[in-house]
């Protein structure tokens, strides 16, 4: 290998890592560029690799003396960066106000050796004992009025002023030490925010934030229709503090506070580290692998960031392809842009039921979906484990003995793979034609209310994406207020809540020529949480020309059959109408509770260039698929590949000049797959193919010519 030149042109110093620094001005002006239109690649230095292998290491666990051998051997599985520190607090600062940070100097200095770039984390996530025994109150009180106590992590109250000046510090020191070293490429804040606080103090600060948004108490009565119980406020301080079982309204002002309170939280520490530190090292957080559920809105946390990047785990069981490719789409469509994996379990966890192992192969196939669906990074958790220390038995690299685990010499093949096609890779990401539209407050609300129990929001998301996936088509999954311009089609599988500005920016998608589809529960509540006073789906029932009359929990199936075909719907079933002439009807319920017989359960309208239709039920599988392929055949979308095996998976990159096509067998048996086209093989010696086998947990890595003008 060739990529790391000892002496970079725009550098006069240090080895790897200023391949890094120029290559993360160039990320920094982009990621710019990417905040404003479409996404933007996050390597373009040609001397650094496009994509990293690396790894949490904790050097503040071990004896100076071992870390040089944790890094050669991280080194020698080609890993190029660690993330470091974001625990480490009470060795960064032991005493109030005395600070040490020369360990953490000669780490990086010893990781710059062995040409590896170092990502700082924030140690935020754990306070040390000194700091929440002498100010009590920036510890963190749950629902139930119980104080967190130390010997944990995750204890903080993440409003508390005073916690926020000892973050900011900290922040800022290790910024003013680190912030011009040419071998650190990135911070990380905090880690994984979790756990809100419920003390008086952040009551407080929730009703005054409340009194900011609404001005006046009438507004907000009449927002949340506190006649209902009488549960009219009078005075601010009045309003309660709940995430569960309160007035509607409240409950989602509480996650957008939350959301608010999460991001101040790390403005504090984004602005004391940007006082300090060179604009080509980046700023992420590592949200957590549940990122699905979590009580903030990502799409809001993530925009102060320079990148987005999450924690992926398996836990019990084996990979779920499909929905873990969903979940980088969804993280890639946080910012639109590439993203790093900062957190991946190297084999097992310590966490789930059942702590089984990924399947030899299993984690490497891993690795190269994380890539195919637009990561430029992954990291293991972790390198080595702590001696003691709640997470013994969590899956690691090395032992408690220093010396490689198993998985270390398929992480090491992961890594020689990254190395040898990083130059294909470089500058390519996946482009798409279909988007499906997420909503924070439209998730919130249903899970608030779900009507029905087995109403399980990823669950529909992903009904919706896999006759997508199936036809191994990119998708893009992006907030619904993002551009859609540029997308085919575009497809909203329970966007609840639909604003009036929303609903103009859909129709406008419309009318300008787009294909829109609307699932169940659509336009039913606006941002108040409120019903709409319109059936469904509220500001766009003129748009329709149609609406949905009632909804129906069901406990059962009901047929379904019409044009598209015939199946059946479970769980949720709407009875639609058409009040325009021209809305026509695709689907239509059999016999089921009377009140549905016979009734339309899809309905479509052209509008303007384009069209919109109204799926009110939740379909089976195959009348799924078959719906899908309608929508795909009306907006024109165009095929990315040949069909293939059922259990092989294809993601796609594009760059100028050329594709990179990733397929990863994650079936039992071999695959057999002839390409539409003939490829170079880029993990096989650059072999001209027109086929390829795949083993079971089989990868190839395709690049295919398009000549100069790209796609
Ligand atoms: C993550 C966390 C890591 C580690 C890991 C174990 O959620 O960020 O610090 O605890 O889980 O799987």
């Amino acid at each position: 290998m060739t990529m790391i030149p000892m002496h970079e042109p725009c550098e006069p110093t240090r080895s790897f890592l200023h391949l890094t620094a120029c290559r993360l001005l160039a990320l920094a002006c982009l990621a710019l560029y990417a905040v404003a239109s479409r996404p933007a690649p996050a390597q373009t230095d040609p001397s650094v690799p496009a994509l990293l292998l690396g790894s949490a290491w904790y050097p503040e666990q071990w004896p100076e003396s071992r870390w040089d051998a944790d890094l050669a051997l991280m080194e020698a599985a080609h890993m190029h960066v660690v993330r470091v520190g974001e625990f480490a607090w009470s060795r960064m600062e032991p005493a109030e106000g005395q600070y040490d940070l020369d360990w953490l100097a000669r780490a990086i200095r010893l990781a710059e050796n062995h040409h590896i770039a170092v990502v700082i984390g924030t140690p935020t996530d754990a306070p040390p004992a000194w700091l929440t025994v002498k100010y009590p109150d920036t510890l963190r009180m749950d629902e139930n009025g119980r104080l967190a106590q130390h010997g944990g992590r995750r204890q903080f109250n993440y409003s508390s002023p005073r916690y926020r000046v000892f973050c900011a510090e900290i922040a800022g020191r290790l910024a003013q030490r680190f912030g011009h070293d040419p071998d650190v490429i990135g911070w990380q804040i905090g880690n994984e925010y979790t756990d809100e606080s419920f003390d008086p103090a952040t009551r407080t600060l929730f009703q005054q934030w409340l009194q900011h948004r609404y001005s006046t108490l009438d507004a907000l009565n009449q927002h949340w229709a506190t006649a209902y119980w009488s549960q009219t406020y009078d005075r601010w301080d009045e309003i309660p503090l709940v995430a569960t079982g309160g007035n509607p309204g409240l409950l989602l002002e509480h996650r957008h506070f939350v959301t608010d309170t999460w991001r101040d939280f790390q403005r504090v520490q984004i602005d004391a580290i940007r006082k300090s530190a060179e604009p080509r090292q980046f700023i992420t957080t590592n949200i957590g692998g549940l990122a699905w559920s979590d009580h903030f809105d990502h799409y809001e946390i993530t925009r102060d960031l320079d990148l987005a990047s999450w924690d992926d785990y398996v836990g019990q069981g084996q990979l779920d392809s499909m929905r873990n490719g969903a979940m980088h789409d969804f993280v890639r469509g946080w910012k639109r842009m590439p993203f790093w994996v900062m957190e991946t379990q190297p084999g097992s966890v310590n966490w789930a039921p059942i702590n089984t192992t990924l399947n030899r192969g299993e984690t490497r196939v891993m690795a190269w979906q994380a890539i195919g669906h637009g990561a430029n990074a992954a990291l293991y958790w972790q390198w080595r484990s702590a001696l003691n220390g709640q997470e013994q038995y969590h899956g690691t690299l090395v032992g408690p003995d220093g010396e490689p685990m198993p998985i270390y010499s398929e992480v090491t093949q992961i890594g020689s793979e990254f190395e040898r096609t990083s130059p294909a890779l470089r500058d390519t990401q996946p482009v798409a034609q279909v988007a499906i539209l997420e909503s924070y407050d439209s998730r919130w609300t249903i899970d608030f209310q779900p009507h029905n129990r087995n109403y399980d929001e990823l669950q529909v998301l992903l009904d919706w994406y896999r006759p997508l996936r199936l036809k191994n088509l990119t998708v893009d999954i992006v907030n619904a207020s993002a551009p859609l311009d540029g997308y085919k089609l575009v497809v909203a599988p329970g966007l609840n809540v639909i604003p009036p500005e929303l609903a103009a920016h859909l129709r406008a998608y419309v009318e300008q020529g787009g294909h829109l589809v609307l699932g169940p529960r659509s336009g039913m509540k606006d941002e108040y949480n409120s019903l709409n006073p319109q059936r469904q789906p509220g500001p766009l029932v003129s748009a329709l020309g149609g609406r949905v009359e009632q909804y129906y929990a069901l406990d059962g199936a009901v047929p379904v059959s019409g044009a598209l075909g015939s199946g059946t719907a479970t769980i949720w079933a709407e009875q639609l109408t058409t009040l325009a002439s021209d809305t026509r009807v695709l689907l239509r319920y059999g016999k089921s509770n009377g009140w549905l017989d016979d009734q339309p359960a899809m309905v479509t309208r052209s509008l303007g260039k384009g069209s919109i239709t109204y799926l009110g039920a939740l379909l089976d599988a195959p009348l799924m698929q078959q719906a899908t392929a309608w929508m795909l055949a009306g907006a024109h979308v165009e095929p990315e590949f040949a069909s293939l095996p059922l259990d092989v998976e294809l993601c796609r990159r594009v760059g100028t000049g050329h594709t990179i096509y990733i397929l990863l067998n994650h079936g039992a048996q071999p695959a057999e797959v002839a390409l539409p086209a003939p490829m170079t093989e880029l993990l096989q010696g650059d072999a001209q193919v027109r086929a390829v086998t795949l083993a079971p947990e089989g990868v190839a890595v395709l690049e295919e010519s398009t000549g100069a003008t790209g796609r």
